[in-house]
């Protein structure tokens, strides 16, 4: 049967840097705190005239490039996003247009930090089918848009970046092995922006109230993370016949360095195989998990046959996993 597999990754960051030091100039907070209840440094902050598509098509392209392939090899770009720069268009086509993609689809994807997986799962089953060659998923966030930066709960969370990969066919072994999703929008309160949907159109008194920015129930969501992120993780790897031992790269939503540990600790999966960029960049929503997969590829910590499992979670409530048996040869660190 045709598979699907990562053929390239990319990533981008915006250069301005946000520290801890630099919150507690803003709220009520202290760098002690937000290390020790997150395990976050430093954040990125998209530049004024940089939104989200920006963002989106610097890591698209680094992914091409890595992909040795042309915008007009794409059949298909997924954009996972919850910060589109206008919600008409959507990013996706914005990102096609700006790469000079002239002979593909796009569209945007919202689920929430687990878009990305969303994203893989239908780049993957589209490339499989036969109707196209090669597809895009690009996860871009500027999550610092929607944040209420009066509100120290969230406010110290999130960061702004961009991850991306080549989804590419592929005959024989390997590639995207097993693939979950799951929606459990009877829990979708406890992440939302409230205001600027048909819901509640934004006026001045609920721009006021600052309806158009994240609310978040914080220690919910922890609870829920640390439990089925792990369930899911077992389920994938049970699906394929292997144990977790076998599993050599472990990337998870990098909300919270807390959550890596319990998540790990409770699969047995030791820290070396572990990724997290939580220190650096804080929760990029979507954007965190290809952006991880990208910094890990340019280490050339990535062979082929290295099982890679991806597990995330989110706003909707939504969760999803992808098991990858990498086939790409590995980068050469620096380039
Ligand atoms: C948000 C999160 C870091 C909060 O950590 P926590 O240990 O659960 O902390 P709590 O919310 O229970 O707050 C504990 C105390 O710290 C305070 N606090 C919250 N944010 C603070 C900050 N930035 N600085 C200082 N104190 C803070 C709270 O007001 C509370 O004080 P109180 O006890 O006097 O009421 C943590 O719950 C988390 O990471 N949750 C998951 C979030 C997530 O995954 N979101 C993304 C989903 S995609």
């Amino acid at each position: 049967m045709r598979g699907a597999t990562l053929s390239g990754t990319g990533s981008y960051v915006p250069e301005q840097v946000i520290t801890n030091r630099d919150l507690e100039r803003i709220v009520d907070t202290t760098d002690e705190w937000i290390v020790s209840h997150t395990g976050m440094r430093e954040r990125r902050i998209a530049a004024p005239e940089q939104a989200s598509s920006d963002l989106g098509t610097e890591a698209a392209r680094a992914a091409l490039a890595d992909a040795g392939l042309e915008p007009d090899d794409l059949g298909l770009i997924i954009c996972a996003t919850i910060s589109p720069d206008t919600l008409i268009p959507g990013a996706g086509s914005l990102i096609q247009a700006n790469l000079g993609a002239s002979r593909c689809g796009a569209f945007d994807l919202a689920s929430g930090c687990t878009g990305f997986i969303y994203g893989l799962g239908m780049a993957a089953g589209y490339v499989r089918a036969g109707y196209c060659e090669h597809a895009l998923v690009v996860a871009t966030e500027t999550l610092t848009r929607l944040t209420n930066w009066t509100d120290r709960s969230t406010c110290v969370l999130f960061g702004d970046g961009a991850g991306a990969a080549v989804v590419s066919g592929i005959e024989g072994e390997g590639g995207l092995l097993a693939l979950e999703l799951i929606s459990m929008g009877e829990a979708g309160d406890l992440l939302k922006v409230p205001g600027g949907g048909s819901r509640r159109p934004l006026t001045p008194e609920l721009l006021a109230q600052r309806a158009d920015r994240i609310v978040m129930n914080g220690p919910e969501l922890f609870k829920l993370a640390v439990r089925l992120v792990p369930e899911v993780a077992e389920r994938l790897v049970a699906r394929v016949g292997l144990q977790m031992d076998d599993i050599d790269v472990l990337i998870m939503h990098q909300a919270n360095q807390r959550i890596l540990d319990a998540a790990a600790k409770r699969l047995d999966i030791p820290d070396e195989r572990v990724v997290s960029i939580v220190e650096k960049y804080g929760n990029t929503s979507a954007a965190s998990m290809p952006l991880a997969l990208d910094i890990v590829n340019r280490q050339g910590r990535l062979r082929p046959g290295d099982n890679v499992l991806l597990v995330g979670f989110g706003a909707g409530f939504t969760l999803g996993g992808a098991l990858i048996r990498w086939t790409q040869p590995p980068r050469v660190p620096g380039h």
